[in-house]
């Protein structure tokens, strides 16, 4: 496994990669998520790229970017084992080089649910993912469908600016209790680990609902809202009903549908979502 920081070296190692080449694109601090991640790219590429990268961009002014997580040695000794090819750590001066001021903004996509909460973050998400998409060339990208929303607008953005790869959305791993893995996670006391399954519990009693023959979209929110208010702990920002691909809030329930929510336990924002097919 090669570890390459500067974008020369990543060019070099990258035009030396034969083959197909699927890349996961990360922030490091590694959890069964994103290696689950890894080993699919692995399993449908010759070669996996793992960027490595907190991106200053997609953080909001009152969001923490100094205290998010990061353990670089942690993060090499889990993926040297899944034969991940190349791991790229770039600086934010490679990523945003002195006097930067392109962006790359999917709209009305962004406007809802994460967006209308972390102003600015898609479009952190989504120029650092165009950099990465440039500069790696991968035949495939990689992301988790915990982060929905993120991942609608990803697919978005490759199609849009016809970036020559296919975007693969990966299942949500999740604790033996159901809580959705997030780097987040770890800032959870005990009492509010606990707590947090109730987001697991509140998207399953909607499924419920729905797997029964429920269909209209306010009703399941409700059962969402519902379930979150008989837990002390936790403080519901948003719940969601939406169609999976304009992410558009429902009246009745026809095609594909995500349900989704952002829930705090103490200070830490949680989000999570089931689809319904
Ligand atoms: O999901 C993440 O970890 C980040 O948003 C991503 C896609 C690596 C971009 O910084």
């Amino acid at each position: 496994m090669k570890t390459v920081s500067s974008l020369s070296d990543l060019r070099a190692a990258r035009l030396s990669l034969d083959g197909t080449v699927g890349l996961v694109p990360t922030m490091g601090y590694l959890h069964e998520g994103h290696l689950s991640l890894v080993r699919q790219a692995k399993a449908e590429n010759q070669h996996a790229v793992v960027s490595i990268f907190v991106n200053p961009t997609q953080f909001g002014a009152n969001e923490d970017l100094s205290k998010y997580p990061r353990d670089l040695e942690r993060d090499l000794s889990l993926l040297e084992p899944l034969g991940v090819d190349l791991v790229w750590t770039p600086t934010a001066e490679t990523m945003y080089p002195p006097g930067c001021q392109t962006w790359v903004e999917v709209e009305a996509l962004t406007k809802g649910l994460e967006g209308a909460m972390r102003p600015g973050h898609f479009r952190g998400v989504t120029t650092v993912v165009a950099k990465l998409f440039n500069a790696t060339q991968p035949h495939k990208a990689y992301f988790g469908q915990k982060d929905a929303q993120q991942a609608a607008v990803i697919r978005r953005m490759a199609a849009d600016l016809n970036f020559p790869l296919e975007v693969v959305v990966c299942p949500t791993r999740r604790e033996a209790d159901g809580l959705a893995m997030s780097s987040r996670n770890k800032y959870l006391s005990e009492a509010e680990r606990k707590a947090a399954t109730v987001l697991f519990r509140a998207l399953s009693a909607a499924k419920e609902l729905y797997e029964a023959g429920e269909r209209d979209a306010e009703t399941l929110r409700r059962k969402m809202k519902e379930a979150l208010s008989r837990e002390p702990l936790a403080r519901m920002q948003y719940v969601s009903c939406a169609d999976y691909d304009s992410l558009e809030e429902l009246d009745v329930i026809k095609g594909k549908t995500l349900l989704s929510m952002a829930v705090f336990l103490g200070k830490t924002r949680l989000i999570d979502n089931f689809v319904l097919e």
